[in-house]
């Protein structure tokens, strides 16, 4: 596998700056390429602080702050740059056509076996890999913000995509203390589909007047969003019980008529198939042999953990 010692993130904006921030902590030398010096130069101060507030925070040392800042070098020569890059992660404005020429040139500036990784949150990656030259090596890794904390990468796949590119990505992304994980290229990808479906359902209710957006993110944040950090949604339906969760869509559907309640197929076909979650042993999971004793255990010392956080954030008058 190729070894990678210096990556070029494009884009210093709100995500490319933290994506320099973490390979540089991590040891690789950095070249953060904008085409405004304004904002590669708030970059260079939202770094620094970024590393200062770590130090205050106990996570790493204050000579680090120095090591990291070293290992990036901020340009707006673009050309320069890409020859001498392992790695490109591109993080440039949500728009289509600029982010097809930038690949169109990255395609030709940079060596034929450099991955080029793109951050979009909704371009198909197919509109990427087909305007670069050899498309084998175009693949999205789509982080989070904020882009130094949050764990997940979604790594998404062209069709012309090598299996060595998406070595090479997760390889890289694992060696910098990510979780990345396998997604298609479809419309939100994963994470974002499932988001938007819940803020959506956040908004309505607002406009609905049913709450207002400080009590609906007090709810949330101490109801399913509290569970959230700790298990999936298939974890959780399998903890609640498939059948009770068929019959609240049965009644929201009937009763806000909207498709997105609608008891889904592959929830119907498990619950005909007897398996019902936790209490009987099976549902998206199987549950068997000790199985289900052992999530309950889980689940209780994750949940209690997270408890003795949430109740300490949210003492002292903070019901935010
Ligand atoms: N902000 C988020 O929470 C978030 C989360 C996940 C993914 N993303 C995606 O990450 C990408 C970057 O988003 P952002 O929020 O950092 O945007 P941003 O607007 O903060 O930053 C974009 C930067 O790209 C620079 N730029 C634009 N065209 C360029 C070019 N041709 N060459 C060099 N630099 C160029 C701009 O000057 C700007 O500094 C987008 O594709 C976005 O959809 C954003």
């Amino acid at each position: 596998m190729k070894e990678i010692n210096t990556v070029l993130v494009v884009g210093a904006g709100v995500m490319g700056h933290g994506f320099a921030q973490t390979f540089a902590l991590n040891g690789l030398d950095v070249l953060l390429v904008d085409q405004s010096q304004e904002l590669l130069e708030r970059a260079r101060t939202w770094i620094r602080q970024n590393l200062e507030f770590m130090v205050e925070l106990d996570l790493i040392q204050s000579p680090e702050i120095e090591a990291a800042l070293n290992r990036i070098s901020y340009t707006s020569d673009l050309d320069g740059s890409a020859g001498k890059a392992d790695y490109v992660l591109e993080a440039i404005t949500e728009d289509l056509e600029l982010k097809k020429s930038l690949f169109k040139l990255l395609g030709t500036t940079t060596g034929p076996d450099v991955v080029l990784a793109t951050n979009t949150s909704s371009y198909d990656i197919n509109e990427l890999a087909d305007v670069t030259q050899n498309p084998a090596r175009v693949l999205g890794t789509h982080w989070f913000h904020p882009p130094p904390i949050t764990p997940a990468v979604e790594i998404i796949p062209a069709d012309a995509t090598s299996p060595q590119t998406i070595d090479q990505a997760v390889a890289l992304m694992e060696r910098i203390g990510k979780f990345p994980t396998m997604c298609k290229s479809a419309p939100g990808f994963v994470a974002n589909r499932i988001q938007f479906a819940m803020v959506a359902e956040a908004l309505a209710i607002v406009e609905e007047g049913q709450a207002s957006p400080q009590e609906v993110d007090r709810i949330v944040k101490s109801s399913f969003g509290f569970r959230l950090s700790a298990f999936g949604p298939f974890e959780i339906i399998d903890q609640a019980g498939l059948d009770t969760y068929r019959a609240i869509f049965d009644y929201l559907y009937d009763k806000l008529g909207a498709e997105q309640f609608k008891p889904p197929r592959i929830l119907n076909d498990l619950i005909d198939q007897g398996r019902l979650g936790l209490k009987n042993e099976k549902g998206f999971y199987d549950h068997a042999d000790g199985a289900a004793e052992a999530l309950k255990r889980k689940r209780d010392s994750r949940l209690y953990a997270r408890l003795k956080i949430f109740r300490n954030e949210n003492s002292g008058g903070d019901h935010a």
